[in-house]
């Protein structure tokens, strides 16, 4: 496979619930190294987005994963593929222990071997998970947990890596050290597409970042409008 086939091509997508349309046409590139911010208001389709890439809701349009469509496949397939979920609100397993939400996170991969060193990975990324090992997940900082969320995404070996609201309820060092992370990620060549609702952070962090408004793109926004008061405002309120 060649390189710039490694990655996400999302178009014309579109996501309804119960005939009212939610998603109403969006493309989305996500190329292998790259980070793409989808940001809006409170219901305008960014979750359902997501949701739809990965095979959980009914989509139209065509999402392909490395050069090959993965329409109408379930969400464990579509991880078998390469993709990963983090989804919005972490939901990592309150009763168990980071060791085995990490495990259960290699379950989606789409060859058993390497999992030792993917989980070497995962903790020279985030080594409080290396030190909080036995300890159970709902015992963690809120910042932590996003930590193990994250982790046990990147246990399935994607290449591409999804997050929904990955700083929703952190602390700012918390926040800071996320998208650490996600640079770290992006660096080692994954594809990343992050939905968030913090405009400015998103902007600056990613190569482009698209706003959407009503199950529309409605604009376009590179780092350098980060900080651009006047363009961010009109993104959020039109
Ligand atoms: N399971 C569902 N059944 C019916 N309608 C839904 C469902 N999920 C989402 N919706 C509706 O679809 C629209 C888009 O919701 P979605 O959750 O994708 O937006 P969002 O941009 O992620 O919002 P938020 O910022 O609040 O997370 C909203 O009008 C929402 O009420
Ligand atoms: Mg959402």
């Amino acid at each position: 496979m060649a390189t710039d086939e490694i990655g996400l091509v999302v178009r014309d997508l579109t996501v309804a619930y119960s005939g009212v349309p939610a998603v109403r046409g969006i493309d989305l590139d996500v190329p292998a190294g790259h980070a793409i911010g989808l940001i809006g208001p409170n219901g305008a389709g960014k979750s359902s987005a997501l949701l739809a890439i990965m095979g959980a809701v009914p989509h139209g349009g065509s999402v392909q994963v490395n050069g090959e469509a993965v329409d109408g496949l379930a969400p464990e397939r579509v991880v078998r593929r390469g993709v990963s979920l983090v989804p919005e609100g972490r939901h990592v397993f309150a009763g168990l222990s980071v060791k085995d939400n990490l495990r259960l996170g290699a379950v989606g991969r789409r060859s058993s071997d390497g999992v030792a060193e993917t989980l070497d990975y995962v903790v020279t990324l985030f080594p409080i998970l290396a030190e909080f090992r036995d300890r159970q997940a709902g015992l963690l900082s809120g910042g932590q947990q996003q930590q193990l969320a994250i982790g046990r995404a990147l246990m399935a070996d994607p290449d591409i890596l999804m997050l929904d609201e990955p700083s929703l309820g952190l602390s700012p060092t918390a926040v800071d050290s996320v998208f650490d992370a996600l640079a770290t990620i992006r660096e080692a060549g994954k594809a990343v597409l992050v939905v968030e609702q913090r405009a400015e952070f998103t902007v600056a962090f990613c190569e482009r970042t698209h706003v959407l408004h009503d199950g529309v793109i409605t604009m376009t926004l590179k780092p350098e409008d980060a900080t651009n008061v006047q363009v961010l405002t009109e993104a959020y309120f039109g």
